[in-house]
């Protein structure tokens, strides 16, 4: 039926244009509605689904966006004109207008998009207003329309999602779009929980867990461990779990030259992209040991140091209630707890910690995530917690 309704749309299609039609009044059916259709490319992730109009369509968890496609639904038959988009790169500036689903931006690089321009062409812009945002420092923008510029130029701001509405002309702003996927609400508390020194045979407990609860965590793994456990790594990263580095091989980063620091790092990334397809964002120094050569050469690298604002010892004491008592003690919106997944007793207390933080009231999110909400993580930056 769809299909027939489909081919009979083209017919006319082709009648009207045929006939030269002028413009017109274009009546649709409420399922027929026009609306955008789009999509983001993330950097280390690939492209998203695309969704349909007044979708706040984010990159991927811990990524950003480096590229966008958009088209449209339900054009009525005759009206001429599509959606065009031009994007502007990190360090390359305005990009050529594109349409049609072709991406905007790039796909092999690992340039963010700074901000994002999108108009109706054609009869299309006689009868519509073409309304986006992009998602920036932690929040969406203010919706513009038809052409004028979301984001910021040359601040070294990134866009992490992108939201884009059609409405009648003079219609007015759109209706609160709707969210995809999981949810984080900025207004209230969130802790970052994560797990050194694994992957491990504990590792799949504590994911096991994150999931029944809907929850995610940040991993810092050790390079050399990784090989040993694709299948949890995979699924860390398909439950939205945050796979980022501690070293190859667990090294102190302040007592590594620059190149040496940069080829370690390079070589978690590249192990981890065979694995997952996936790269690391963000790092935590073994033993929490870094100085300013270290920073500089991170910064270079592009990813922040992310050292922790609860310690529950947990190497340590190798005791689950010790964790467990450390974090309810003394937990805030914000916090970054350090654990450890190669243990027994921090997996044990994992179990104890994911259901109870949430009946507490707080959303456990990865650190970037966080970080994004929360002011941004510059490169070679180290934190220790990010306070609302
Ligand atoms: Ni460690």
């Amino acid at each position: 039926m769809r299909k027939i309704k489909a081919i009979l749309r083209g017919t006319i299609l082709a009648v009207l244009a045929a006939a030269g039609t002028a413009a017109m009044a274009f009546p649709a059916s409420a399922e027929e509605t026009m609306g955008a259709v789009y999509g983001v490319h993330s950097y280390g992730k690939g492209w998203a689904e695309t969704v349909e109009d007044n979708v706040y369509e984010s990159a991927a968890n811990g990524s950003y966006v480096t590229a966008i496609t958009a088209s449209l639904k339900n054009q009525p038959a005759g009206m001429t004109g599509t959606i065009s988009y031009q994007v502007n790169v990190s360090g390359f500036g305005w990009q050529e207008w594109k349409e049609n689903f072709t991406p905007a931006g790039t796909t092999d690089t690992d340039r963010p998009l700074e901000a994002v321009r999108m108009q109706l062409t054609g009869q299309l812009e006689e009868n519509y207003d073409l309304y986006y945002s992009v998602f920036q420092s932690g929040s969406w923008t203010e919706l513009v329309k038809n052409g004028e510029t979301a984001g910021t130029e040359a601040q070294g701001l990134r866009v992490d999602g992108l939201r884009v509405a059609v409405m009648p002309k003079n219609g007015g702003l759109p209706a609160e779009g709707k969210h995809k996927g999981r949810q984080i609400d900025p207004s209230r508390p969130m802790v970052a929980l994560t797990f050194d020194d694994g992957p491990s045979g504990q590792t799949a407990r504590i994911l096991d867990c994150l999931e029944s609860n809907g929850a995610v965590a940040t991993f810092f793994m050790v390079g050399n461990r990784m090989g040993k456990y694709p299948e949890t790594i995979k699924r860390m990263v398909a439950l939205g779990c945050e796979p980022a580095s501690h070293t190859w091989d667990h090294s102190y980063i302040s007592k590594l030259s620059s190149s040496a620091l940069l080829n370690n790092l390079n070589q978690v990334d590249a192990a981890l992209q065979e694995i997952a397809g996936v790269k690391t964002i963000i790092m935590r120094p073994p033993g929490g040991f870094i100085n300013d050569a270290s920073k500089q050469t991170l910064a270079q690298k592009g990813v922040p140091a992310i050292l922790w604002s609860i310690d529950t010892l947990d190497w340590k004491t190798r005791n689950a209630q010790n964790t467990i008592n450390t974090v309810l003690g003394s937990v805030r919106d914000g916090d970054i707890v350090l654990m450890h997944d190669l243990y027994e007793a921090s997996a044990d207390a994992a179990l104890v910690l994911i259901p109870e933080l949430i009946h507490r009231g707080y959303q456990l999110v990865t650190v970037s995530e966080m970080a994004a909400l929360r002011g941004g993580a510059q490169p070679g930056v180290s934190y220790h917690s990010f306070r609302p």
